[in-house]
């Protein structure tokens, strides 16, 4: 069945059918204020935290066809009362003449007829605003007069999510709404937990006179709340009950009878969800954004912001997915993630104040933004900094709002440790990307503080970034096991892989090899012998021990048991081999030529299917509390040898670096979202961002996507895309094209911005080979190699590359 189509033009995706086989999100606004809007208008709104402050009740475990935190009702007067419809499908369920969900970059456009009423309503923040704005016409379609009226509903939530699903006493105590009337008709309905009234409202607002108002669910649905979001009773009385909640479920009901609309006729509705110190304060911008002109502007804005981020980088290769992914979809997603993290979505809920911004989540997601947005991702990068312990190691998520960072899920095993050997490494990778793609090499001096601190909250240490960087790696290199390989702390890289105390992690063993070449260049490019040297050495002794003891024959291991026992070995009966133990010792260099290929071969042989590559095989079939969270799932389900996508790219870049582009590019097709458009009864989710997984073929459902949004595929995906597929690469001393692309591509073209110039490549590839750049030429110019240089001067240059 058809869900909607890619509209490439206008850089949407347009849902044409609302019974999608799970709710479909965007995102609106930023973590600062915004969240996230479902194809039928449902809404999750948050300010700067989702569990601390939670403005909309959005409860994504109840059936699609429940109101959840937001709706439009209309109604048409008829002879004997009203027809009620929903414009967005729920919560009432009309049959539809039209229904279109457009999913655009950083608003949602519903338009919709029904019983002759046209809708099209546009959803966004405007640019660093507070406030949510629904834009919306009404238009009488149909050859007869109709009396519309339209009532604009919102539910709140207490701002401390958790709480409110757990306290069903101490919560509706203190729920209030007050309403303010303006002398043209305007009503504002100001909502507030009774301790923050004077400190932090919200408020729901529009543009037309109200006639009433109701702020009291209760009384909204009617007869006990035996009344329904479907049907409610207040809908059928001429006028809503005025009500001020003094207490309960708070709402924000406004009527506004929009007169007889004549065929043909618009109205304009615009409702304003808000966040402000006290509504006197939020008086200009509520009045500004009441007028049409304004909300039109800051669409505009909206629509200029997105024109500069995605022009970091478009490119226009032979393949129409993969253009749409990484020119709108997929880049648009990773500034999803560099937002979110892991923290507000379907599927990870934003509740409770010590879940938050994952460690190792943002310092990889960042590297999806760095071309786009360095500043926000230099900011971010701070922010993880300041949560690295003086030993180097890392805490594993923080709260955005308090900057209490906590252990993560380590802390419900009391036997184990409570730290993941993987965390601190990443940051290397983003800060050494960071600097290669901004030149920003005063950041390396700046001070920033370790996260422990004394009894005045004050920090204990601080040190430059450079210092942070060094002591990750001290870590690492002095944490190690029996066969001096990285402990593997709680957890690495796959959280549910939980050994007992001295297991040691080869994924971490690699991840440090490739932090350390990172270092070996960074040293190098600060002109630092001493310490390139330093770190070859580190690099050297490490490669020694994994290819010691780690080569099974015919792949990798992937973990030392406490007691020595390799898993991820043929001699194991579950989870023989992984795709981590494979693809990393590539991506770290430490895998010898031949071992390399082999471990890439096994991989493919064993763990390769059509919906993209599984993390293991064969699954664990029962609880093992000796091996971890990975039993708690059947096989084939996440990290249970299910299609766990965040690992498919690293697959993708190992093969672009033995130089085999077919294979990077099959990889890089079969998990395309956008390639699954005519799939979606058996994949279900949006297909227009990466899952986080697809279930394996050792389970039943195999083929089934889910958890979409929040998922490290999205930047891993967009850098093996861009940076080693297409080989754009940015690099200390510019920028290198080294594209490993399928042989049958007669090439393609990109324009690139980097420090400050922007670079116009066209890349032939006459003789139809993967790899291998045979003469760059840079305005007009023949180079020596082949990475073109920093320009910096806001021009235009030509940068052309035949492969062969
Ligand atoms: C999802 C987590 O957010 C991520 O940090 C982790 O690496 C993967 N699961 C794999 O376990």
């Amino acid at each position: 069945m058809d869900y909607g189509y890619f509209d490439d033009a206008k850089r949407e995706y347009v849902i044409t059918n609302p019974k999608t086989p799970v709710k479909w999100i965007n995102y609106i606004g930023t973590l600062a204020f915004g969240g996230f809007v479902d194809h039928t208008g449902g809404a999750l709104i948050c300010r700067q935290d989702p569990a601390l402050n939670r403005i909309t009740k959005y409860i994504s475990q109840m059936p699609a066809c429940d109101f959840k935190g937001e709706t439009l009702y209309l109604r048409i007067k008829q002879p004997n009362g009203y027809k009620v419809f929903s414009p967005y499908f729920v919560p009432t369920l009309d049959p539809y003449t039209l229904y279109e969900c457009h999913v655009g970059l950083g608003y949602l456009r519903i338009v919709s007829e029904f019983y002759g009423i046209r809708t099209d309503a546009v959803i966004f923040v405007p640019t660093g605003e507070s406030c949510v704005i629904r834009d919306i016409r009404i238009t009488n379609v149909s050859d007869t007069p109709m009396q519309v009226d339209a009532i604009p509903v919102v539910e709140y939530t207490h701002p401390d999510a958790l709480k409110q699903l757990t306290n069903a006493d101490w919560i509706p105590q203190t729920m209030v709404s007050r309403a303010r009337r303006a002398a043209d008709g305007t009503v504002i309905l100001a909502q507030y937990p009774f301790m923050l009234r004077d400190i932090r409202v919200n408020y729901f607002t529009s543009n037309q006179p109200v006639s009433s108002f109701d702020s009291d669910r209760k009384n909204f649905l009617g007869e006990n709340e035996y009344g329904t979001w479907a049907s409610p009773r207040g809908l059928q009385q001429d006028e809503l009950g005025n009500r001020q909640a003094l207490r309960g479920d708070n709402i924000a009901a406004l009527m506004h009878h929009l007169g007889a609309l004549q065929p043909g006729e618009t109205q304009r509705l615009i409702t304003q969800l808000g966040q402000a110190k006290s509504i006197d304060k939020a008086l200009p911008r509520i009045t500004h954004f009441r007028e049409a002109r304004s909300v039109e502007n800051a669409f505009d804005e909206l629509a200029r912001f997105w024109q500069h981020y995605l022009g970091a980088l478009q490119v226009e290769t032979p393949d129409a997915n993969m253009n749409r992914m990484l020119n709108i979809h997929n880049s648009r997603q990773c500034h999803t993630t560099k937002n979110w993290s892991r923290y507000l979505s379907l599927y990870q809920l934003g509740y409770g104040s010590a879940r938050g911004i994952g460690f190792r989540d943002s310092a990889q997601d960042v590297m999806g933004v760095l071309a786009h947005m360095p500043e926000e991702a230099q900011a971010l990068l701070r922010q993880l900094l300041c949560v690295q312990r003086r030993n180097g190691s890392a805490y594993h998520q923080f709260n955005p709002l308090t900057m209490i960072a906590s252990e993560g899920d380590s802390v419900e095993r009391e036997d184990l440790p409570h730290y993941y050997s993987d965390d601190h490494l990443w940051i290397i990778l983003a800060v050494c990307a960071y600097l290669k793609e901004t030149g920003d090499l005063a950041f390396l001096d700046e001070v920033i503080p370790y996260y422990e601190k004394d009894k005045r909250e004050q920090p204990l240490e601080s040190g430059t970034v450079l210092d942070h960087l060094q002591r990750a790696i001290d870590f690492t290199r002095n944490d190690v096991g029996a066969h001096g390989l990285p402990l593997l702390g709680f957890a690495d890289w796959n959280d549910t892989v939980n050994l007992r105390v001295g297991a040691e992690s080869l994924f971490t063993a690699n991840l440090y090899g490739k932090a350390v070449l990172e270092m070996i260049d960074l040293s190098r490019h600060l002109g630092d012998e001493a310490s390139a040297e330093k770190y070859l050495a580190y690099y050297d002794e490490m490669r020694q021990r994994v290819n010691h003891c780690a080569w099974d024959g015919e792949w990798y291991v992937r973990y030392f048991d406490f007691d020595g026992t390799p898993l991820g070995s043929h001699t194991n009966d579950s989870g023989q081999i992984y795709i981590n133990g494979q693809s990393w010792p590539v991506i770290s260099g430490f895998a010898t030529p031949e071992r390399a290929r082999q471990a890439l071969n096994s991989l493919r042989e064993r763990l390769n299917t059509k919906n993209g590559i599984k993390i293991s095989m064969p699954g664990f079939d029962g609880f093992d509390p000796r091996r971890g969270g990975i039993t708690t799932y059947p096989p084939g389900a996440k990290e249970n040898g299910g299609i766990f996508l965040h690992t498919n790219p690293w697959v993708m870049i190992a093969e672009t670096l033995l130089g085999n582009g077919d294979r990077a590019f099959e990889y890089y097709d079969q998990i395309n979202p956008a390639a699954k458009n005519d799939r979606i009864d058996e994949y279900e989710c949006e297909p227009y961002v990466y899952p986080q997984n697809i279930l394996g073929d050792e389970h039943p459902q195999f083929g089934l996507a889910r958890n979409s949004w929040l998922s490290g595929t999205a930047s891993w995906t967009y850098q093996a895309g861009t940076q080693y597929i297409l080989g754009l690469r940015a690099t200390f001393d510019g920028l290198t094209i080294d594209p490993c692309i399928p042989r049958w591509w007669d090439g393609f073209r990109a324009t690139r911005r980097f420090r400050g110039a922007v670079y116009e490549i066209t890349v032939s590839n006459p003789n139809h080979v993967s790899k291998g750049v045979r003469t760059v030429r840079v305005d007009g110019k023949e180079i020596a190699g082949n990475v073109a240089p920093v320009f910096g001067d806001d021009a235009a240059h030509r940068v052309e590359v035949v492969m062969g």
